[in-house]
């Protein structure tokens, strides 16, 4: 079958619906690739790349559409796009079916089968590597913090330089579903102080292993209102949220919003008090402003200055960077694909008895089967897979329990014959250099990655203890009738005390001013 990506028609929208080292893939799959000239040209992916890759280029779309048996999109199909479809054909994309009731009728008519991808049923970890609602709101919670990083005045990270100390920027992060969670490790990865607030309390501990803080609303609710999403919060929660919202933004320099609730406008969190009483220099970006927004003064699509605070109400940070969400999404349709064509034949098998399948297919050779009937699944998020790799790879997943016994056993043989067949001279060194291994991994791993620069420079000042072998050089000896060292090693042991003192004050006074920029 012949899968067809056209140029994406949306005012303003840079992705393709797959990219060249796709293309490989699915004519691995037994597919033929057709690309409609342009397509990949704002994302940069030149008709050159698709040609090299094996994909034909269509000159126009029109052809690409009647002549392809299943045609890639990223965005909803305009209805002139719709009526370019062959009648019976394919299509894979973002549909949003319940806000396009027209579209769908008139792609019925078309007798066409629909897969969703907005309707991928998340909760099946399965769906995982399909689910490009994550993929693309990892992309954008990421290019939220470059957009403030690019309007904020300021550093992230705390520096101290010889031209002065430089504070971290404080970031507020509102909504910790996909997005907040990557523009939580972005903006920790870039050194600010991250704080995040969500309703499920259940992301707590996600916030936490991205490097952030979590903020609780002083208020007992439950915040969870099913599949994973969030519910209406009761009156007396939101107004204990709006309390302990506008204490943060008195504090911090950025606030991120995220908050959605599914089929609502977004709910309102930062109010124009709120933002007057940030301090000028300050960047709100509201990621929810094509839902209506969190904050009440932001204008979707533009940037605005009020109260002297940048407020940015970009709605296509996906396009913004383009190339990476193309690459994702396009990662996504191609699982999808291979989902569908398990025989790697080029020929397509939509099995309504697969849950995920059947979750994503909203018309079926012409009948609507939308909204698929409920997963019988205990609700589950997996806001996993768009969790940014930590700076540091501290919160890596755990080895499994078969390899560490592997592992430890390796390590038990490995001590015993060292036991059996070295001298005992080398044994006592050899105790002492395994327990400092040991030591300082405890150490290390238990301080959280943003203090291992302060942990290196007191590690440094401990190390000066070597002074101790200095003072034994200039000390009156212990034993009586051993002679003192000559005039020179005593000079040369002053000296090396000296130098030592500026170890070790120093990297003590180094930490000391290290930790004070990263207490609150
Ligand atoms: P999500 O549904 O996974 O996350 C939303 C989070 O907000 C959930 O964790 C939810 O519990 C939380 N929330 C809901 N009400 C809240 C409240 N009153 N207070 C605090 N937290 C609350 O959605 P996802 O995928 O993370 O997307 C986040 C937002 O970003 C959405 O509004 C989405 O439309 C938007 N988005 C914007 C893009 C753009 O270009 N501007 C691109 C991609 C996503």
């Amino acid at each position: 079958m012949r899968i067809g990506i056209p140029v994406e028609t949306y005012a303003g929208e840079k992705r393709v619906a797959t990219v060249p080292e796709i293309v490989v893939k699915l004519i691995k799959l037994g597919f033929t690739v057709a690309v409609e000239s342009g397509a990949g040209d704002a994302a940069n992916f030149s008709d050159e790349a698709y040609r090299t890759a094996g994909a034909q280029i269509v000159a126009d779309a029109a052809n690409l559409w009647a002549e392809s048996d299943i045609v890639f999109k990223v965005t909803v199909p305009t209805s002139s796009e719709v009526e370019l479809m062959r009648a019976g054909g394919i299509l894979i994309g973002f549909i949003w079916p319940a806000q396009n009731p027209e579209l769908m009728q008139q792609l019925a008519a078309k007798h066409a089968t629909v897969l969703a991808i907005d309707c991928l049923p998340r909760q099946l970890s399965r769906a995982q590597k399909m689910d490009a609602l994550t993929s693309q709101a990892g992309v954008a919670g990421y290019r939220a913090v470059i957009e403030a990083a690019n309007v904020f005045g300021r550093f992230f990270n705390g520096q101290i330089t010889a031209a002065g100390k430089v504070p971290p920027a404080k970031v507020f992060i509102a909504g910790a579903g996909v997005a907040g969670l990557a523009a939580i490790g972005t903006a920790a990865g870039l050194g600010a102080i991250v704080r995040a607030n969500d309703t499920r309390a259940e992301v707590a501990d996600q916030v936490k292993s991205l490097g952030g803080e979590f903020v609780k609303v002083e208020y007992e609710e439950e915040g969870c209102g099913g599949g994973g999403y969030a519910k209406v919060m009761s009156e007396g929660f939101l107004q204990a949220q709006r309390e302990m919202y506008a204490k943060q933004a008195r504090e911090v320099d950025i606030i991120i919003t995220t908050a959605l609730i599914p089929g609502r406008p977004a709910p309102r969190l930062i109010t124009a008090e709120m933002v007057q009483a940030m301090r000028p220099g300050s960047v709100i970006v509201d990621m929810a402003a094509e839902r209506g927004g969190n904050c009440e003064l932001t204008e979707p699509g533009c940037v605005v200055v009020k109260h002297g605070v940048t407020i940015v109400g970009y709605t296509d940070l996906n396009s913004r960077l383009a190339r990476q969400s193309s690459t994702l999404y396009g990662n996504n349709l191609f699982r999808l694909a291979e989902e569908l064509c398990k025989t790697r034949d080029g020929i397509i098998n939509v099995n309504m008895e697969d849950d995920a399948i059947r979750g994503l297919t909203v018309i079926n050779n012409g009948e609507i089967t939308w909204p698929a009937p409920a997963l019988k699944l205990p609700a589950a998020k997996p806001a996993v897979s768009a969790k940014p790799a930590p700076a540091h790879g501290s919160s890596a997943a755990p080895a499994p329990a078969g390899k560490t016994a592997a592992l430890f056993l390796a390590a038990a043989l490995l001590f015993l014959l060292i036991g059996a067949y070295a001298p005992a001279a080398f044994l006592g060194h050899f105790t002492v250099f395994v327990l400092a291994c040991f030591v300082g991994y405890m150490v290390v791993w238990n301080v959280t990655p943003a203090l291992h620069t302060p942990l290196m420079s007191v590690t440094n000042a401990i190390s000066s203890i070597i002074a101790i072998g200095a003072l034994v050089q200039i000390a009156p000896p212990l034993t009586e009738g051993l002679a003192r060292p000559d005039g020179l090693i005593r000079a040369l042991a002053v000296a090396g005390i000296a130098l030592t003192s500026v170890n070790m004050f120093g990297g003590f006074a180094v930490t000391r001013r290290m930790l004070a920029m990263f207490r609150k």
